[in-house]
């Protein structure tokens, strides 16, 4: 059996981080909320605990509590913060109470020894966040490291195999975190590295052959990497009895529904039906200027042809999506902003009334690792790579009326964005970059005439969750490039503004 690290989130912000790093190391992790019942945990068999950090102060009204069964199902523990202080006040320790945070960088000086510490230099910088404290480690437990402020800044207890640190060995500005991770996976734990991407695959495909049998699936492809990936493991499973479903709206990208075709159809032989159903999509847009109300058009038209289509397909069992992991965590700290910024994220929903069970591969994954997949099967780097693009495509970018005419030039002008950001190096590098056509017309003079036509608005953000957001400091010859060419080349274009704003306060889309 694989190893399996569970981490318990007690509500720390970089609890997800923890879970990164475990597999970054080659070890599969999950992260459980802090009211999982310990005996819930022991089913799940894993061969290591970890005890997150969380914002709350032990024993303090709403706190969450340790449940002490998971010190023993006879798995080593590693207590991060707010952890470390649930085992020692567990265990019989003493802590004390603070109003003021430690915030930041610390010196760590280790002053005994300890398995984490193997390789470690004897004095390194750790990253703090923490409010209380402990003061004296419980019995059977030693003090192995300290700081200026922390006599207690890590303690061990090697018999029980219980160990707890007062800093974030998860944060990169933790020097030696993946060191004292590490020691505690394959030293301490004595664990392999067997989360490889294509372990990942072969499970993936065996279970999903086995769940579905010879039964059929249905999958709405949406051109970006999830569904693709999600479906290109599924065709491997099942071959033919994946059904998927592409539906072309109109408000697609230049050459985005050649790209698909050429890809899943002619190199890899799955079974797609593309559906140009953009005739209908632009006639519900027809004068409609309301962006929220675009988006709703664009949802409920989806989810009217993906139940058209599907009814199309005999005995139909399964649904297969994309849901990544950080969607499916029931912890604590999903409960936050994330949650409710995600939901406009998915494809359009799903029509309520079909009778479906869903299958989805890449719940245990985060983005970067369904690119490693993609990669894995082969998939071209242009997929791997594509920058985030939003279900309702270019209509939220045509600003005001979408028309046929105005989808056609900002589509225009869109692909010289993306051919002079990918030929630049540019295109991996930031978080997005696309074209805005304006709801206005400004003068402009070109040869001897003056012209009267269309503004478009560059807009390319670095970011790493979308969440937030800064405009790119592209290099002025690049954003000069694109402004000719686009003035240059696409009729009705006589000005390209550069977008200067961060988010928060405006947003990356413009609607
Ligand atoms: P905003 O504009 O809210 O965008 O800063 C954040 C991220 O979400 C994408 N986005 C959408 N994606 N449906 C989607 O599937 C939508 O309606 C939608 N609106 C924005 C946007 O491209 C950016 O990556």
């Amino acid at each position: 059996m694989p190893s399996k690290v569970i981490i318990i989130d007690y509500g720390s912000q970089v609890t997800q981080l923890i879970a990164r790093r475990v597999r970054e190391a080659g070890v599969y992790s999950e992260i459980h909320a802090c009211d999982v019942p310990a005996e819930k945990v022991k089913a799940m068999r894993p061969q290591a605990v970890i005890l997150s950090g969380g914002p709350a102060s032990v024993g303090g009204k709403d706190a969450p509590a340790l449940d002490k069964g998971l010190l023993e199902l006879g798995v080593p523990v590693l207590g991060i913060c707010y952890g470390m202080q649930l085992l020692a006040d567990a265990l019989g320790g003493q802590l004390a109470r603070s109003e003021t945070r430690e915030y930041g960088p610390a010196e760590l000086t280790l002053t005994g020894d300890c398995q984490l510490w193997d390789g470690v230099p004897e004095a390194t910088r750790v990253w703090m966040s923490h409010g209380d404290k402990v003061m004296a480690p419980p019995a059977g437990f030693e003090t192995v490291a300290r700081t200026p402020t922390l006599d207690v800044a890590a303690m061990a207890c090697p018999e029980r195999r219980i160990f707890a640190v007062q800093f974030h060995p998860e944060v990169h500005h933790t020097e030696e975190g993946e060191t004292m991770l590490r020691n505690f996976l394959f030293k301490i734990c004595g664990l392999a590295p067997d989360w490889t991407m294509s372990s990942f695959v072969e499970r993936v495909v065996r279970e999903a052959r086995e769940k579905v049998g010879d039964r059929h699936v249905i999958c709405a492809l949406s051109g970006g990497i999830d569904s693709t990936v999600v479906a290109v493991l599924l065709h491997r499973a099942i071959g033919k009895n994946l059904h998927c479903i592409f539906v072309d709206n109109g408000l697609l990208r230049q050459g985005e529904v050649e790209e698909v075709r050429r890809l899943l159809i002619d190199n890899l032989d799955l079974n797609l039906n593309i559906v140009d159903a953009s005739e209908r999509f632009l006639s519900r847009l027809q004068g409609v200027e309301d962006p929220e109300k675009k988006r709703k058009i664009i949802g409920h038209t989806f989810i009217e042809i993906f139940d058209e289509e599907s009814k199309k397909i005999e005995q139909v069992d399964f649904l297969a999506q994309g849901t990544l992991y950080p969607d499916v965590i029931e912890s604590v700290s999903s409960k936050g902003p994330s949650a409710v910024i995600k939901s406009h994220h998915n494809v359009g929903g799903l029509p309520e009334n079909m009778k479906l069970s869903l299958i989805e591969p890449l719940r245990e994954l985060f983005k970067d690792e369904v690119r490693k997949v993609a990669v894995e099967l082969g998939l071209p780097e242009s997929m791997v790579w594509r920058q985030p693009f939003p279900g309702p495509g270019l209509s939220i970018r045509v600003l005001g009326e979408v028309t046929k005419e105005r989808l056609a030039i900002l589509r225009r002008a869109d692909a010289i964005v993306q051919e002079e950001m990918r030929a630049s190096g540019w295109y991996r590098k930031v978080w997005q970059g696309f074209a805005v056509l304006l709801p206005l017309k400004t003068v402009g003079v070109m040869g001897d005439g003056r012209t009267y036509e269309h503004v478009i608005a560059l807009r390319v953000v670095d970011s790493v969750d979308a969440m937030t957001a800064d405009w790119s400091r592209l290099p002025c010859d690049l954003v000069a490039k694109i402004s000719g060419r686009i003035i240059n080349e696409v009729a009705g274009v006589n000005r390209v503004v550069y977008d200067v704003s961060s988010k928060p306060p405006s947003t990356i889309e413009w609607e």
